[in-house]
């Protein structure tokens, strides 16, 4: 489990709020932040909701999936939410920027568990779940290689797409222990990213500001618009995230303008910048001193963007506290709803 000292400062960055009841000075770990916010929210009137899915997608590789999913989920940590992360990736990017070694550990990964769930076997989720941080703040069902076989044995599977819909709710009292669960996706579309997707009603892109950023969410779009075709009454929708916004290359504006324009309403008023930070996250000659630019580096300017995109989104995929609901002094409530006109 990581030393999380760096972090707890960035917590009043997500939560401004929090200056009114602790005085600005002093360290904030995730479970204060989490006591906090509670005792500010309404109590839930009946059972916990199941934890809200947010599938990480998009139609092309290296255009930062996995980087948003790492950051989101220590951001939204920080902020005192309980998080799951779930590397759906056999490339184990999300493993290693986690700080695991995807090559030398034996990982229970998420086909194995879909695969067991779909064979009415426990899936023994808790011992396939490796903390990340303290106190179930964020945790990670992590990837390695062997998880490109899902697809030979989803190809036989009866109702395949809904492989990890049921593994989710077969195992509601385990999944209700996080507030989100975020999973990353590797690029092409495949049986396990359909399966993946399917459990949200909403998939988060992510496009990256270079030529082909529409290309790729045209894709994106055509493969969502196949599974709904498919399946009678469903209507996943989609939001976009921008990454890697650089203001001085003329190339970034018509990109962003283009998706504004074609995208109207779906993309996230908060943009990521292009940024150095990012790129220094996942040190491929040191695997196991990864580490979100959240933690690495919380001061940066990519750090206030993916804390603005955190609050921004706790507040579009309505993530609670332990299925409280917010109340008006809660801190979620300053959050923007944030869309781009
Ligand atoms: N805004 C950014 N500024 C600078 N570098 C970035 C940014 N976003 C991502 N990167 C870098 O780009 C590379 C690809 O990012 P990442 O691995 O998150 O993409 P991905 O979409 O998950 O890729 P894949 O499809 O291969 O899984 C990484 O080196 C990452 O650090
Ligand atoms: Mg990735």
């Amino acid at each position: 489990m990581r030393d999380i000292a760096i972090k707890l400062s960035t917590v009043r960055m997500l939560l401004p709020g929090l200056n009114a009841v602790f005085p600005p000075g002093s360290a904030l770990s995730p479970a204060q932040a989490r006591e906090a916010r509670l005792r500010r929210a309404t109590p839930p009137s009946a059972e916990p909701p199941p934890p809200k899915v947010i599938t990480v997608r998009m139609a092309k590789g290296g255009v930062g999936k996995t980087t948003l999913v790492g950051n989101l989920g220590a951001a939204l940590a920080m902020m005192g939410h309980k998080i799951l992360l779930i590397d759906g990736d056999p490339q184990a990017s999300l493993t290693l920027l986690m700080g695991l070694d995807p090559w030398a550990e034996g990982f229970s990964h998420i086909g194995e568990l879909m695969h067991r769930a779909y064979r009415r076997e426990p899936a023994r989720l808790d011992d396939a779940v490796v903390p990340v941080w303290p106190d179930g703040h964020l945790d990670i069902i992590p990837a390695d290689l062997s998880l490109t076989a899902a697809d030979h044995w989803m190809m036989g599977a009866v109702s395949r797409e809904y492989a990890f819909a049921r593994l989710l709710r077969e195992n509601a009292g385990f999944f209700a222990r996080y507030d989100a669960v975020l999973v990353d996706t590797a690029p092409a579309t495949s049986l396990l990213t359909n399966a993946l997707m399917m459990a949200s009603p909403e998939a988060l892109a992510v496009a990256m500001l270079d030529g082909s950023s529409v290309k790729a969410m045209e894709v994106l779009e055509a493969n969502i618009d196949e599974i709904n075709a498919a399946i009678p009454g469903l209507d996943m929708g989609f939001h976009v995230v921008a990454n890697g916004w650089h203001g001085s290359y003329a190339s970034y504006r018509k990109s962003l303008e283009s998706l504004l324009r074609i995208y109207p309403g779906r993309i996230n008023s908060t943009v990521l910048p292009w940024s150095a930070a990012f790129k220094r996250q996942i040190d491929p000659d040191d695997p196991l001193c990864s580490g979100t630019v959240m933690e690495r580096e919380p001061s940066s300017d990519s750090a206030q963007a993916v804390a603005e995109l955190a609050r921004s989104l706790a507040s579009r995929y309505a993530i609670l506290l332990g299925g409280t609901v917010p109340s008006p002094l809660d801190f979620d409530s300053q959050a923007e709803a944030g869309e781009a006109a």
